[in-house]
């Protein structure tokens, strides 16, 4: 480690900033930049706050779900990503919106216990005692039962000889719960510590098969039709690409990216795990031992019925989403009620982003409609401004061959045909 590093934790973020850019030799310009985007209460979030890294926000629009027209704010950086979902929801709007369970969402959490020599006399033991196990993981955390939550079940599984997972399932009511689960588990196993079990670890599981959602959509196959293709033939091969990704891991998690995209961006701009539901969700799709899509599509009759399920233990209190202005705005935009109504969007979303990359890679392909998107990132990235932008797209569109070199040079052309269009 090198000796400035030392003690870099304790520093005030100027005097951060000022080493930084000493040790990498940062312009002025980038020094500006880190000071423009810095934040006093992202500060307080992180250890060793520099700045704060922003990320584009825009608005998924035309999602029904359950008769309820809805708002979508979305963060992310791939270009495509917030146009696909809301072409997506569209078709689905035209088609009645979109359908959602609504059973209530519980977590687990898992006191792993090692060295039990007979594992159905232990776990007759602590079924005996599974009121103690409760009161005790809900003393832990004794708001949780003022809000309606609480832990409600104690339940064993046998890992591997001597090794038993005992089981706690928990409702965290609006919240995500993480930090309320973690205290019951580890209150649960102190305990378990006194009565001579030895405990590995006592930890949430993000695999919440307990907090599963999910949304479907029936859409008339004549509402598919492509220039080049009948509605008939393109229903016809999403549900072939659906059976594809239900066979083939690789393809599966292309799907499955494509779904979360759209769930991820949701997610972040509500202020909830993301990496917890992307692991969850993967674990889900292999939960029968084969990597699978996480949604499948079917054709019946005149109908393309598509259907989507994942674990989605999300909150609408707690941790960030109470100290993030944006995440309380994007709350009023979304009229969120509850923790459900919120799985129940997102489910919707994700979907959707995956009704418009099946419909996209079964007709035109996907590079057809992210062109024109990538195109901008381009521009952008080649230092054209933002006046320049459309006409530099347009010549764009002229090429037969686009890439780095033939955007540079068409900007050069730009600039020399209007000089005044730079600012
Ligand atoms: C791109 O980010 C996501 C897709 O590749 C998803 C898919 O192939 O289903 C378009």
């Amino acid at each position: 480690m090198e000796d400035w590093q030392h003690g870099f934790y304790k520093l005030k973020r100027a005097k951060r900033q000022q080493l930084i850019a000493q040790q990498f030799d940062l312009s002025k310009k980038q020094e500006e930049l880190l000071d423009t985007q810095q934040d006093p209460i992202n500060e307080q979030m992180v250890e060793n706050y520099l700045t704060s890294f922003h990320l584009p926000q825009g608005l998924a629009v035309n999602l029904v779900v359950d008769h309820q027209s809805y708002v979508v704010p979305m963060v992310t950086e791939e270009p495509s990503v917030i146009a696909a979902a809301s072409n997506g929801a569209k078709l689905v709007a035209a088609n009645g919106g979109f359908k959602v369970s609504q059973s209530r969402a519980m977590r687990t959490g898992q006191i792993v216990l090692t060295g039990i020599s007979d594992f159905n006399k232990t776990s007759e033991w602590l079924t005996q005692r599974e009121n103690q196990i409760l009161s005790i993981a809900n003393q832990a955390k004794p708001s949780m039962q003022r809000h309606g939550g609480g832990a409600t079940k104690v339940t064993m599984r046998l890992l591997k000889n001597g090794w038993l997972s005992v089981d706690l399932l928990i409702d965290t009511a609006a919240a995500m719960g993480a930090n309320t689960i973690n205290t019951m588990c580890e209150a649960v196993g102190e305990w378990l510590t006194t009565q001579h079990f030895h405990v590995l670890t006592a930890i949430l599981s993000n695999l919440a098969t307990d907090s599963l959602q999910t949304a479907s959509c029936t859409i008339d196959v004549a509402d598919l039709a492509s220039t080049t293709s009948s509605g008939p033939e393109v229903a016809q091969k999403i549900a072939q690409l659906s059976d594809l990704a239900q066979l083939d891991p690789y393809r599966a998690t292309t799907h499955n990216k494509g779904i979360m995209n759209g769930i991820d961006a949701v997610l972040i701009a509500t202020g909830n795990d993301w990496r917890a539901i992307e692991s969850g969700a993967h674990a889900y799709a292999a939960s029968d031992g084969n990597y699978k899509g996480l949604s499948t599509w079917s054709v019946a009759g005149t109908k393309l019925i598509g259907s989507l399920t994942l674990p989605l233990p999300v909150g609408i209190v707690g941790g960030s989403i109470d100290i993030v202005g944006l995440v309380q705005l994007n709350q009023q935009i979304m009229k969120i009620k509850s923790a459900q109504q919120l799985a129940q969007i997102i489910a919707s979303i994700g979907l959707a982003q995956n009704l418009a990359a099946m419909k996209a890679l079964a007709t035109d392909g996907i590079q057809a409609g992210h062109m024109q998107l990538q195109y901008r990132a381009l521009a952008l990235s080649i230092g054209a401004t933002t006046a320049e932008i459309e006409t530099l797209i347009a010549k764009l569109n002229q090429l037969p061959h686009v890439d780095r070199q033939s955007a540079r040079t068409a900007l050069k052309q730009l600039r020399k045909e209007s000089p005044h269009g730079k600012n």
